[in-house]
């Protein structure tokens, strides 16, 4: 399992995460909402060790090894893995590539070519994705919807223990959502557990969430069940005031 105990994590001299307390089980998924602003995509960049969020203090363990020890890539080979909420272009890099050089790096090369282009296919055409993409560069003028299913075609093909998906559902049609949260559904078992970062409940109503945090200043403000997301749609964030914060874990 995930746990994030107190961390705190800086972007140059500002305090962006102030104490982050998080449990992700094996074998749940737990979704991840919160204002704009509120460190959401901090906390997914610092989880997945990228170098520009000094970590302050605080732990986090997987499968009880600490994973600030760990480069970004012995990360990854844990288990670890991260849906971009802005995913980038990569012009000269084939999506096949691509693909076959990660699932290699993460299953050190046990993977056959043959097996390998099994399950690409059959990832493919879970996610409605045309043999096309394959020989395009990395993103290249894919439009947002594509590019996130890009992302989900990585995850399936990664096969990771966690994945963390940011905002992956923003910007998708309510088609491409279902095929989205079907991909993750695939996954499901009791080694495999996701935290969804989202603003919408409607992803929600796909995956149906063990639990749901709510991110506010830098820290996780409120945890409960999967009701929370109804809640703060009906309500907004403005309901995370002082009163409640008691309430955190
Ligand atoms: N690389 C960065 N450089 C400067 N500021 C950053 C950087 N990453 C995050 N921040 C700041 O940290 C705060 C939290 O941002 P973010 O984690 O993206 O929030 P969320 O994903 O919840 O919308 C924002 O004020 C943002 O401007
Ligand atoms: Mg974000």
């Amino acid at each position: 399992m995930l746990l994030i105990k107190d961390l705190h994590v800086n972007v140059g001299d500002i305090e962006i995460l102030q104490g982050v307390n998080l449990e992700v089980p094996d074998g749940e998924i737990h979704a991840l909402m919160g204002p704009n602003g509120s460190g959401k995509s901090t906390l997914a960049n610092s989880l997945m060790g990228h170098p520009g969020y000094d970590i302050v203090s605080g732990e986090v363990t997987f499968d009880g090894k600490n994973v600030l020890d760990l480069t970004v890539d012995q990360r990854a080979r844990l288990g670890l893995f991260m849906a971009f909420q802005y995913p980038c272009e990569i012009p000269g890099v084939g999506l096949r590539e691509f693909l076959r050089t990660a699932s290699d790096a993460v299953n050190k090369g046990k993977v056959s070519l043959w097996d390998f282009t099994e399950e690409l296919g059959n990832a493919m055409e879970s996610l409605q994705m045309d043999d096309s993409y394959l020989d395009r560069s990395l993103n290249e003028g894919f439009s947002g919807g594509e590019k996130k299913r890009a992302e989900i075609l990585q995850m399936l093909i990664l096969k990771p223990r966690l994945a963390i998906l940011d905002e992956t559902d923003s910007g998708l049609d309510v088609d491409a959502l279902r095929i989205v949260a079907k991909g993750v559904r695939t996954l499901s078992s009791s080694r495999f557990s996701s935290l969804v970062i989202t603003h919408y409940q409607r992803i929600l109503d796909y995956l149906e969430p063990d639990k749901i945090h709510i991110f506010h200043n830098g820290k996780v403000a409120l945890s409960g069940g999967p009701e929370l997301a109804g809640e703060i749609d009906a309500h907004g964030y403005s309901m995370l005031t002082e009163e409640t914060e008691y309430l955190t874990s």
